[in-house]
């Protein structure tokens, strides 16, 4: 089990669902969070967790800055960031259809929320001597999810950060991980859809599924991975294929001069 004492940990989206969750399972690991959400149920999740609550939306620049400042501020430090806050586009299935507005939404809070967290933590985990940050992503993050579109686009968004972040991160101390889970039983997929999902017998997750992933994943040691989460399953990380590689004479399987040397974010290109 992982040992938190001591460890400051920050989540975003943890008035509810996933974060909530994790915030918790952190909290009785011995850690002292803080809860990021743009909804204000975020403040009774703190006070019973013994942590602090910030109000605020994680699409906004500054306000990821300032969450980041005051967690710092105020609990001491930063060792972990859950980067989790979400919503879907699910009336922007079809894309002739998708309105400026719904397109924007998602945008600003699955993958700016992610990018600016990120960017505020960074230099926060380093001023602690290193860290480690967790992404909710999801499966739609590695598989087409014709449901709705420009959510799997967030999701394969997040996943492409996380797998290129490792090489600048390591020498800072740092690991990135994503977590990726199937279908969870919270308020994102609502009450009509879990029932349909029950009376199928398709089996869902439950928010504490992904708190134990995310435990197990800042325990593992591993930086730039991704972590599919399934029901009756143990997590692990995905394995990715490589990619085809030149075929060219002379140039077989030849990566870009500055990618030469295998980063720790997955195998490059297969040879010829
Ligand atoms: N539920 C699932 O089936 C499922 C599956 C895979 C991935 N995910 C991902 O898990 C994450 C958490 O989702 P959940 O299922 O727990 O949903 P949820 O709706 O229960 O929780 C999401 C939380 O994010 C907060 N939030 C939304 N926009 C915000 C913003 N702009 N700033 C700050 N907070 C904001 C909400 O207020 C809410 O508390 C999301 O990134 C979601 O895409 C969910």
């Amino acid at each position: 089990m992982t040992e938190m004492t001591g460890k400051v940990a920050l989540v975003t989206g943890g008035a509810s669902g996933i974060g909530r969750a994790t915030a918790t399972r952190l909290a009785v690991l011995g850690a002292q969070v803080c809860v990021v959400d743009v909804s204000g149920d975020g403040k009774s999740v703190a006070d019973d967790l013994g942590g602090i609550f910030i109000e605020g939306d994680v699409g906004d620049p500054d306000f990821s800055a300032s969450a980041v400042l005051t967690c710092e501020s105020e609990l001491g430090g930063l060792d972990v960031a859950h980067f989790n806050a979400g919503v879907t586009c699910t009336e922007g299935a079809d894309i002739a259809a998708l309105t400026d507005e719904q397109y924007r939404r998602i945008m600003r809070v699955n993958v700016d929320g992610v990018v600016f967290g990120i960017r505020a933590a960074v230099p926060a985990l380093e001023r602690r001597g290193g860290g480690s940050i967790v992404v909710t992503a999801s499966l739609a993050g590695l598989i087409g999810f014709p449901v709705d579109p420009i959510y799997t686009l967030t999701k394969h968004a997040v996943v492409g950060l996380v797998r290129s972040l490792p090489e600048q991160l390591t020498p800072k101390g740092i690991r990135i991980n994503c977590v990726n889970p199937g279908i969870v039983a919270t308020p994102l997929v609502g009450e009509e859809a879990i029932q349909m999902f029950a009376e199928s017998g398709f089996p869902l997750l439950q928010p504490e599924d992904i708190a134990d992933a995310v435990v197990r994943i800042l325990g593992a040691g591993g930086t730039g991975e991704c972590w599919p989460v399934q029901p009756g399953r143990d997590p692990e990380p995905y394995q990715f294929r490589q990619v085809p590689g030149p075929r060219t004479e002379g140039a077989e399987g030849m990566r870009p001069p500055s990618l030469d040397a295998q980063g720790p974010s997955g195998p490059g290109p297969e040879g010829p």
